[in-house]
């Protein structure tokens, strides 16, 4: 591996950019008839299409309710609606955004909590830890679509009273002991936004065994009307339209083909980088199957030669799209600047990930070739690593 990295004034091994992630859809033929008979029905919203997504969820992830939604943040709000929660709520550190904001936008207090050092999921032991009188939940998340221990987080749920949400953002694809996502705690919200394995463009599920909770999210994405137009409660418009829902139907029925996809490239990736000195992986929970919503690797700088964000910007040039989820965690936003104090070399796990973590070029439809090519391009910037951090850190 001799050629010079692009950084150091190459050529780039990608001529044309490996694109960081891509919607897999499907032919147009085969979406055709649901656009062209929503279009001419006029039928665009609160049809059978979302109907006929709903019941389709249900068999596929095996819980008795879902709805569709207009997106994963919205389903979590109104989980938290529907289960009147008050004061604080667990939530993971090492999370996307969505997670924490959507728990602060409606007034509670996000509080918190490590994850574990190999599976990047929230830390069961270390929730129990920060549960105190005015907890009322607890958010735990798919990372990357592995699951966190969910039995434990249950059981700690079920001890202290607490209410529990999965943010199931990343879960479509993930196996829990064999099972679909879908019908743990008090309910679950899924994304399909364009990352996703099921990419509806933009939308959302929310999945709940409890009837109660179906029937008040069912009218709070309705402005809370139950059709007499005098409201009980103020509600919201959570919707998602009829072509939405056409779409999710149609890609529901290739979602374990994605799935099996995904986990088919992580290995390719996990081989061909596994030598490379100081990149580690993400462990995922035994008995479990991520949905690989993202693959994610570790960058150790002292094995490496050069750290995560050189290597995002040596990737760059090379025309490697990389992003650095999460990175900073949610105690370290500018957002939460009121609570830092408390977590002041506390989220010790969380702060070493996030400024390791690397995300690679992932999506379901891609070449296997791709995963080992990029992995050759990583292994040429370790070779020339000493020279880019040289000229990098100069030019800085
Ligand atoms: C962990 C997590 N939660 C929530 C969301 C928000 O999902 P949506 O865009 O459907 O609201 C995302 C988006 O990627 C996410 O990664």
């Amino acid at each position: 591996m001799n050629r010079t990295p692009a950084v150091l004034g190459g050529e780039p091994d990608f001529k044309t950019p490996a694109a960081f992630a891509k919607p897999t859809l499907l032919p147009y033929e085969e979406l055709e008839p649901g656009f062209r008979d929503i279009i001419t029905t006029g039928m665009v919203t609160k049809g059978h299409y979302l109907k006929d997504y709903e019941q389709a969820l249900c068999r596929h992830l095996d819980v008795p309710y879902a709805l569709g939604v207009s997106n994963c943040t919205m389903g979590l709000f109104m989980l938290m609606k529907a289960l009147g929660i008050k004061g604080k709520v667990i939530v993971p550190s090492f999370s996307f955004m969505a997670t924490f904001h959507i728990v602060e936008i409606a007034g509670l207090t996000p509080v918190f909590v490590d994850c574990e050092r190999d599976t990047f999921t929230i830390d069961p032991e270390k929730i129990e830890q920060e549960i105190t009188p005015d907890t009322s939940a607890i958010i735990a998340v798919n990372i990357f679509g592995n699951p966190p221990d969910i039995d434990a987080i249950e059981k700690i749920a079920k001890k202290h009273g607490l209410r529990f949400i999965m943010d199931s953002a990343h879960s479509f694809g993930t196996l829990y002991h064999g099972k679909p996502m879908g019908s743990h705690g008090d309910g679950e919200s899924f994304s399909s936004s364009a990352t996703k394995l099921l990419a509806t463009g933009e939308g959302g599920v929310v999945t709940t065994k409890h009837k109660e909770i179906y029937d008040f999210i069912d009218q709070y994405r309705e402005y809370g009307n139950d059709g007499s137009y005098d409201c009980q409660f103020p509600g919201i418009n959570g919707r998602i339209s009829e072509f939405h829902s056409w779409l999710g139907l149609k890609l529901l029925n290739h979602l374990e083909n994605f799935a099996q996809a995904r986990n088919r490239l992580a290995g390719i990736y996990t081989e061909n980088l596994k030598d490379i000195p100081g990149i580690s992986f993400q462990k995922i929970r035994e008995n479990c199957r991520s949905s690989y919503k993202d693959f994610t690797i570790l960058v150790d700088e002292k094995e490496f030669g050069i750290n995560r964000d050189l290597l995002s910007e040596a990737l760059k040039a090379e025309g490697v799209g990389t992003r650095k989820y999460f990175c900073p965690p949610g105690h370290l936003q500018s957002a939460y600047a009121k609570y830092r104090d408390k977590y002041e070399g506390v989220l010790v796990n969380t702060e070493l990930i996030s400024s390791r973590a690397l995300s690679l070029p992932f999506y379901s439809h891609m070449e296997d070739e791709l995963p080992e090519q990029i992995a050759r391009t990583i292994a040429k910037i370790h070779h020339s690593a000493a020279k880019i951090k040289e000229s990098l850190t100069a030019a800085v």
